[in-house]
C-alpha cells in the first residue's frame, strides 16, 4: 500500500488523460483552451502501464479528470483499461457533461461506476455566462439518465460570490427529488486567476452552519472517504457535500495522488512541479514505475500553503483535473 510519513494512505489515483477543454469556466480557463505546447498525452498502453503500477501498490479507485476527458475519442477505451485492471473497484469519471446525454450509457457499459459532473449554477443564463456554454439542458438531461442507469452521480458546484451565493435555493429545491450529493466547493487560488479569485472567493464555513440549523446532519464518515463533508437531511434524496480546502485540517485527510495527461505524478494539486515518471510508461515497466513512485512519495508535504496565497506550480486546475 502506498502510504506517506504522514501514515496517509493512497489508494485512489486521478488520472488526467487530456488538459484541452471546450468550456471557458471563469475560474479555470477564461479565455478558453490555450494551445501553446505540442500535445503528446498519455497513449492507451501508457494508461495500462500506469494503472497497473498504481493498482499493484493498492489502488483501488481511479478517477478519470481532465481538462474534459470526453474530448478524448477513445476514452471508452481508457474507462475499459481501468475497470478491467485487477484490484481496481471503482472507475469514475470528472466531466463537464457535455456529452453525458449522448454516452453516459457506452461508459457505463465500458466499466464506468461513477460520475462527478460540474454545474455551477442551475440558472441557464448564469451556466451560460461561467461556462461559456449554453448547455445546462442537456447536461441535466445526462444526469437524469445517469441516475436512471444507477450509478453514483456527484454534481461540483464552485461557490462564487457574483454568481452563485442566490442560487442556494434553487440547489436544494433541486436535491428534494435528485438522489445525489451535491459537493459545493470552495474556490481556490491558482496561478492564474488571481484577481478572480479576490473578488469572488467565499468560505464554505456560514452555508455549513445554515444547513446544520436547518436541519442537515453531517455524515460520520469513513477515515479513507477523503475531505469532503457530507450532510443530509430526510425531507431531500439528494445529500450536500461541502469542500472547504482553505479549512485546518482540510490535508490531513489526503488519500489520492496525480498523474497528468502528459505522465507526471503531482503530489498535491498544489505542488511546485510534476516529477518525472514516462519514461517508465513508454518503456512499460511497471516494476520500476511503482519503485520510482514509492521513492517520490517519501517527499509528500503535509499540506498546501494555499492559505498564504501559494498555488505552487498550478496555473489553472485543467492542467490536472481538479
Ligand atoms: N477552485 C475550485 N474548484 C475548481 N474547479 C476548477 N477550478 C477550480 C478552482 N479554481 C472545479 C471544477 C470541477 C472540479 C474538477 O474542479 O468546477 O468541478
Ligand atoms: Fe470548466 Fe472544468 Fe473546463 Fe476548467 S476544465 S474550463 S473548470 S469545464
Amino acid at each position: 500500500m502506498l502510504e506517506d510519513k504522514f501514515g496517509r494512505r493512497f489508494h485512489y489515483l486521478r488520472l488526467s488523460i487530456t488538459d484541452v477543454c471546450n468550456f471557458s469556466c471563469d475560474y479555470c480557463l477564461p479565455d478558453g483552451y490555450q494551445c501553446d505546447t505540442p500535445r503528446d498525452f498519455l497513449t492507451l498502453d501508457e494508461i495500462r502501464t500506469v494503472t497497473r503500477a498504481f493498482a499493484g501498490l493498492g489502488t483501488s479507485k481511479i478517477r478519470i479528470t481532465g481538462g474534459e476527458p470526453s474530448l478524448r475519442k477513445d476514452l471508452n477505451e481508457v474507462i475499459k483499461i481501468c475497470a478491467g485492471t485487477e484490484g481496481i473497484k471503482q472507475v469514475a469519471i470528472t466531466t463537464n457533461g457535455f456529452k453525458l446525454d449522448k454516452d453516459i450509457d457506452n461508459w457505463i457499459a465500458a466499466g464506468l461506476t461513477s460520475l462527478n459532473v460540474s454545474i455551477d449554477s442551475l440558472d441557464p443564463r448564469q451556466f451560460a455566462d461561467i461556462t461559456g456554454h449554453n448547455k445546462l439542458d442537456v447536461i441535466l438531461a445526462g444526469i437524469d439518465k445517469a441516475l436512471t442507469a444507477g450509478i453514483q452521480v456527484k454534481v461540483n458546484a464552485v461557490l462564487m460570490k457574483q454568481f452563485n451565493q442566490t442560487q442556494f435555493q434553487q440547489f436544494l429545491h433541486w436535491l428534494e427529488t435528485k438522489p445525489l450529493t451535491l459537493r459545493f466547493i470552495e474556490l481556490m487560488q491558482t496561478g492564474d486567476n488571481l484577481e478572480f479569485f479576490d473578488a469572488n472567493h467565499l468560505s464554505g464555513q456560514p452555508l455549513k452552519e445554515q444547513l446544520l440549523a436547518e436541519g442537515w446532519s453531517q455524515v460520520i464518515r469513513d477515515k479513507a472517504a477523503g475531505p469532503a463533508q457530507e450532510f443530509h437531511h430526510p425531507d431531500y434524496a439528494g445529500r450536500i457535500g461541502l469542500i472547504m480546502p482553505y479549512s485546518k485540517d482540510f490535508c490531513a485527510s489526503c488519500n489520492r495522488l496525480r498523474i497528468s495527461s502528459t505522465g507526471k505524478l503531482h503530489l498535491c494539486l498544489f505542488a511546485d512541479q510534476g516529477l518525472e515518471l514516462r519514461q517508465f510508461m513508454q518503456e512499460q515497466d511497471e516494476t520500476a514505475l511503482q519503485q520510482a513512485l514509492v521513492d517520490l512519495l517519501a517527499d509528500k508535504q503535509a499540506t498546501h500553503w494555499l492559505q498564504d496565497g501559494y498555488t505552487g506550480g498550478t496555473k489553472h486546475l485543467a492542467m490536472l483535473g481538479g
